[in-house]
């Protein structure tokens, strides 16, 4: 048994969920159910990221206190991580008192390495991100990702000296003592690490008074991010508790716009903490809509709960764990994710316990047990974070079960052979889907326990009165 701290990002409540923020949710939730399943003592780390211009700024234009505009915001990212049977053990909200606390001391024991100087240059608010010169030239003057202007800041801040830890953090980075997936993000890290810029980590309060505020300096807040990174260890505790339990993080998820955050800003902070660093961080591509990035101006915003009402949630977690590539930028249309669930979810999955639930029932077979034994490609496919290819190939096992029945014709045994055969047939292809179902676990949580049951050790089977997966 390990002992096992797996953590995501923790979203803006700068207005409700959409799509793109499942991915890091569901991520995750598969990797925390596989290592329960293993009997590892697991904690899983999410909440809410709650300070900064960008939620300040909405709530103003909302004409709502900014403490209930991310109150209210907060839940509906709680509301949603429910409906997806995501079971987080931990939920932080970067306004809870403990949290800005144990940010403040982060801050005091980083002081050797943070320095005051005035700032002049470009901020691009929807990233919460200071930008160099040369960025803000080859973009034109506008950010790429929100397709809004940079603002130009002139200000005093603090300062963390990432000059102090670059080579330390490059080397750690190369040798995969922090491992960044997939390969090809680590090596765009590495070039952006090169040039790496000291970051500025405060913000003058005259200009935003929304964060945490810097001890012993009242004219400063705390820059987002550091707020925001620090609740990976405050969550535990740090810095009152000793975190050695759970800390270095096996693995944190974030999505690939934030990795350079947690490539050079938080392993800095980390080593100036004299913390070790995550063992891996693991970056996943973007969910987008017919090739295109999702906005509200173009109309093509997916919204979760729309999409969770059509199929239900199997057919969700199925769509974004197998059809969205864990590393890549994937599609959502809904005609994908139709024949996803009516071609595959159903016909592969639900007619396949339908049809072997009918015939065990006829012809009154029962199991007496389960034989479920490791399966190697499986594991290695689990334990590098592979997660949509080992769907993939647990799949396939789906799909050679339909196929051994089709070849076996067990209907025909039934009338030609004797009850021994039938027995042995039935019991090995339950005994299969079985096995099956225990891979697909992680994946298809609500599918998978109903299969479980309906294919009990010593009780009737009989097929389940609804379809799993009705067709519509
Ligand atoms: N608050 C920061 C994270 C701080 S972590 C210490 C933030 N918030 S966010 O709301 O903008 O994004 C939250 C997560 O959702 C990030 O991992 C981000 O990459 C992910 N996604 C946002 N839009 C996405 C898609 N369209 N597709 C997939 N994931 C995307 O960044």
């Amino acid at each position: 048994m390990s002992k096992i701290y797996i953590t995501t990002a923790i979203p803006y409540v700068n207005g409700a969920p959409h799509i793109g923020h499942v991915m890091d949710y569901l991520l995750a939730d598969v990797c925390y159910r596989y290592h329960v399943k293993l009997g590892d003592e697991v904690r899983f780390q999410t909440g809410t990221d709650e300070h900064g211009n960008k939620v300040f700024a909405k709530a103003k234009d909302a004409g709502i206190d900014v403490r209930d505009y991310a109150s209210k915001n907060s839940q509906k990212f709680k509301d949603l991580i429910t409906l997806l049977n995501v079971k987080p053990t931990g939920f932080i909200r970067t306004t809870d008192q403990d949290h800005e606390r144990r940010c403040q001391e982060i801050w005091k024991r980083l002081e050797n390495h943070i320095y005051k100087a005035s700032y002049e240059g470009w901020y691009c608010e929807g990233c919460e991100n200071f930008v160099t010169q040369k960025e803000h030239d080859e973009n034109n003057g506008i950010c790429p990702d929100h397709q809004k202007p940079y603002q130009k800041l002139s200000e005093e801040n603090y300062y963390l000296k990432i000059s102090d830890f670059k080579d330390k953090i490059i080397a750690a980075i190369k040798n995969d003592e922090m491992l960044i997936l997939p390969d090809f993000r680590k090596k765009e890290m590495l070039e952006l690490l090169k040039d790496a810029p000291d970051v500025s980590v405060s913000r003058p309060v005259k200009n935003l008074s929304w964060g945490v505020p810097i001890p012993g300096d009242d004219s400063q807040v705390m820059y987002v991010w550091i707020d925001a990174l620090s609740n990976y260890i405050t969550a535990l505790g740090y810095p009152e508790n000793d975190i050695s339990n759970f800390w270095p993080a096996d693995v944190q998820f974030v999505g690939k716009d934030i990795l350079r955050f947690h490539t050079i800003i938080w392993p800095a902070m980390l080593m100036g903490l004299g913390l070790p660093l995550p063992k891996v961080i693991c970056s996943h591509g973007f969910i987008l809509a017919d090739g295109q990035k999702m906005s509200k101006s173009i109309g093509n915003v997916v919204e979760p709960v729309e999409a969770l009402e059509k199929h239900g949630i199997d057919a969700f977690r199925y769509y974004f764990l197998r059809h969205v590539d864990t590393f890549v930028d994937s599609d959502f249309t809904w005609e994908k994710f139709d024949n996803a669930y009516n071609n595959e979810l159903a016909n592969d999955l639900g007619n396949l316990v339908q049809r072997l639930a009918t015939m065990a029932h006829k012809n009154n077979v029962s199991i007496d047990k389960i034989e479920i034994i490791e399966d190697k490609k499986y594991s290695e496919l689990m334990n590098t974070f592979e997660f949509s290819k080992a769907f993939d190939y647990t799949w396939e096992k789906v799909q050679k079960i339909n196929k051994r029945i089709d070849e076996e014709k067990p209907w025909e045994i039934a009338k030609n052979g004797t009850r021994k055969e039938l027995e042995t047939c039935l019991k090995s292809l339950i005994n299969d889907l079985l096995f099956v179902n225990d891979l697909l676990s992680p994946f298809l949580p609500n599918a998978t326990e109903k299969i479980s049951k309906i294919f009990s050790i010593n009780q009737e089977i009989a097929p389940p009165e609804t379809p799993l997966f009705p067709k519509n």
